[in-house]
């Protein structure tokens, strides 16, 4: 099993004997244009192990074909100048063609990357025991398909709960990369193809002569897989590790500085995809030190990469944790990523992509969409998710987060009144014209052999490449794809496991923040269990301005911070007004009495109550559901997992008990059933 944790959901268990007698299967791989360290070849390969443990069969590999009984693997132009025929239409950049309807079948990309993402898509539909014959053509919704990895270079990962890094050790990186690829081939099959290798808050020693060739080394191991390599920049380097007085963006010292650094990076990754650079934010150096504008210091580096078509990811997590203060009504963190970048929508170069998270303070359990991504409107824009659980229970808590991805990228922000759905317009690029554009979501597996710390947590990888890939996709199906690929095909295995999951963030919202208020965790250190207290009165402006009477942060612009003036004009006027104000988002928005009256009929007060006890129900059946599964998988995957949940049923109860007292205190208001304070 242990083994078989690193395989996540590339398992290919045996199908039952009643299903593998359905299935006809040509009895070649063919795999066209290969050297060994292609995608086509690790394609082939992959087919080859697929197959032989999903049918049991073991099927030749060649490289020409000898006879149409064959499964053909490679790109559309490889495949044409066999001078065979193909139904395939014209394909985007990573697209590919699947056609299992002839005897030949055809697994055909527009590059090789897509056709190991066709080989992918062939087995995951084997594995599931899905026999349908097809013929048709998928291609991605964006051409940026990231993962971040928040690594140390002394092998400890930031917000990472799975153990230490796969890629660094004692400031070097590791010596065995079989792990790197590992992860390529998981990041492969979900189709992400690019990963930033190290923590945004960026050690300068990476650039150093020895560590540059060792990231040639991973970009080696994750290249057959077709996953590019970038990493994250310490906008200080040239001072701290260059040794030069200044790190001045406009300083022509320094831009030599960055051009050389980037050239003989590029001479040990000629294919890196980029820079990724977080700059002033939480006491990271940046342009503003020397007052150069965010364009100025993003564009520093677009310029260093564009010669070698790299791409400068450049942060939108922009504020100042020095100067917020609570006493000051209109102070909100906020408003900082559109009062920072205004003003600079023209003046970035066109292969500098802004990374904004999806909601403008930081991963809670619910925001609202960046307005960011209404202003970036000459500028390219990727969003920002996380699946390492920071503030969602750091998986010790089941938290199937898509339902809540879909919250934001199905959003309609209206720009200037047309349809402007965050997912399917604006990170498609097409609202705004641009070919770069997409997502990155920081993931942080570790050495840990389920990769993420815990089974079920999973999912919300496999799901993340399959949302990047299209945005409109159920997040329902694709859960149960995972499910099946992961767990095999019991009916009542993969109920459950939907059941859970699809509760699972509207629990952990119940017993953690309600309202839009955020997750009221500890918020100084470890961002780990119930802290009310603490979300007032901190220098990182997470505020609920919780007092005797009311809560919530005004937000509005007759009367408040401002910040839903961000919004274009519609959703501007919809947040503005608590008549319209959705309840999930009123104390994001509102400040208002815990006797204010929700669309629900209750009060804010009774809601938090009911909430939080609804929520730790939730939890706490979980066990039972999961211990029904007894003896339908494994028995070492279903103790880790009980173990799991028993642990988040009892601290959700820790969650409610906390955060009902805490409340129940500070606004003297009974709970109308009883089960809160003394009485
Ligand atoms: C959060 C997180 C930090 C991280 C930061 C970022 O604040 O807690 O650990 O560095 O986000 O995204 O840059």
């Amino acid at each position: 099993v242990a083994e078989d944790g690193l395989n996540a959901w590339l398992r290919y268990a045996r199908l039952p004997d009643n299903i593998i007698r359905q299935v006809e299967i040509p009895s070649s791989i063919v795999s066209l244009n290969s050297t060994e360290t292609s995608p086509v070849y690790v394609a082939a390969q992959e087919l080859h192990k697929g197959i032989k443990g999903i049918l049991g069969r073991n099927l030749d590999v060649t490289h020409q074909i000898h006879n149409s009984r064959s499964i053909v693997v490679g790109t559309v132009d490889a495949f044409t100048t066999t001078s065979r025929k193909t139904d395939a239409p014209a394909l985007d950049e990573d697209g590919f063609w699947l056609n299992t309807k002839d005897s030949m079948i055809q697994i055909l990309g527009q590059n090789e990357r897509g056709a190991l993402y066709g080989v992918f898509e062939y087995l995951s539909k084997l594995a599931q025991g899905n026999l349908t014959k097809v013929a048709y053509a998928t291609n991605p919704s964006a051409s940026i398909r990231w993962v971040n990895q928040w690594d140390n270079m002394d092998g400890t990962i930031e917000r990472g709960y799975a153990g230490l890094s796969i890629f660094f050790k004692n400031n070097t990186i590791v010596a065995n990369t079989t792990r790197i690829a590992e992860y390529a081939r998981l990041l492969a099959s979900i189709r992400v193809n690019g990963i930033v290798v190290n923590n945004v808050n960026a050690n300068p020693i990476l650039l150093s002569e020895e560590n540059m060739a060792g990231l040639g080394r991973i970009a080696d191991a994750m290249r057959p897989w077709g996953v590019q390599v970038g990493i994250s920049l310490n906008f200080a380097s040239p001072q701290t590790l260059g040794g030069l007085k200044t790190f001045d963006p406009l300083d022509k010292s320094v831009v030599t500085w960055w051009h050389d650094r980037t050239d003989k990076l590029y001479k040990h990754v000629p294919d890196m995809a980029g820079y990724l650079v977080k700059a002033n934010s939480e006491g990271q150096p940046g342009p503003l030190t020397y007052n150069r504008t965010l364009a100025d210091g993003a564009n520093l580096f677009a310029k260093a990469v564009k010669p070698y078509g790299g791409i400068a990811m450049f942060r939108a997590f922009v504020y100042d944790s020095q100067n917020l203060r609570e006493a000051n009504w209109k102070d909100d963190r906020a408003n900082a990523a559109v009062e920072f970048f205004n003003g600079l929508d023209e003046k970035f170069d066109d292969n500098v992509v802004v990374q904004v998270k999806y909601g403008p303070i930081d991963f809670q359990v619910r925001e609202p969409v960046s307005p960011l991504f209404a202003h970036l409107q000459q500028t390219a824009s990727a969003i920002e998710l996380q699946i390492t659980q920071e503030y969602l229970g750091q998986q010790c808590h089941l938290v199937y987060l898509p339902p809540m991805w879909k919250t934001i990228l199905d959003f309609d922000m209206r720009v200037d009144g047309e349809k402007s759905v965050v997912g399917e317009n604006i990170l498609s690029g097409k609202r705004f014209n641009k070919t770069l554009s997409g997502y990155a979501a920081v993931v942080n597996v570790g050495q840990n052999t389920t990769w993420l710390g815990t089974h079920l947590a999973m999912s919300n990888l496999y799901a993340y490449g399959r949302i990047a890939w299209d945005p409109t996709i159920d997040e329902v199906a694709v859960l149960q794809d995972w499910a099946r690929l992961t767990y095999g095909l019991d009916r009542k295995v993969i109920d459950t496991i939907t059941e859970m999951s699809l509760q699972s963030w509207p629990a952990y919202e119940n017993y953690t923040g309600n309202l839009g208020v955020q997750t009221l965790t500890d918020i100084t250190y470890n961002h780990y269990g119930a802290n009310p207290q603490s979300m007032d009165n901190n220098p990182w402006g997470q505020w609920t301005r919780a007092d005797h009477n009311s809560i919530g942060m005004d937000r509005t612009v007759w009367n408040g911070t401002g910040y839903s003036g961000q919004y274009p004009s519609e959703i501007a006027a919809t947040y503005e007004s608590i008549e319209t104000t959705p309840d999930d988002l009123l104390l994001w928005f509102h400040h208002v009495p815990y006797t204010h009256v929700l669309k629900s009929g209750k009060t804010v007060i009774q809601h938090f109550y009911d909430a939080h006890y609804a929520g730790a129900e939730t939890a706490s059946s979980f066990p039972k559901k999961w211990a029904s599964l007894k003896g339908l998988i494994d028995e070492q995957r279903y103790e880790e997992m009980l173990f799991r949940l028993e642990y988040q049923a009892g601290h959700a109860i820790v969650w409610r008990d906390s955060i009902v007292q805490f409340y129940n205190n500070i606004s003297g208001i009974p709970d109308t059933s009883n089960r809160v304070g003394n009485h």
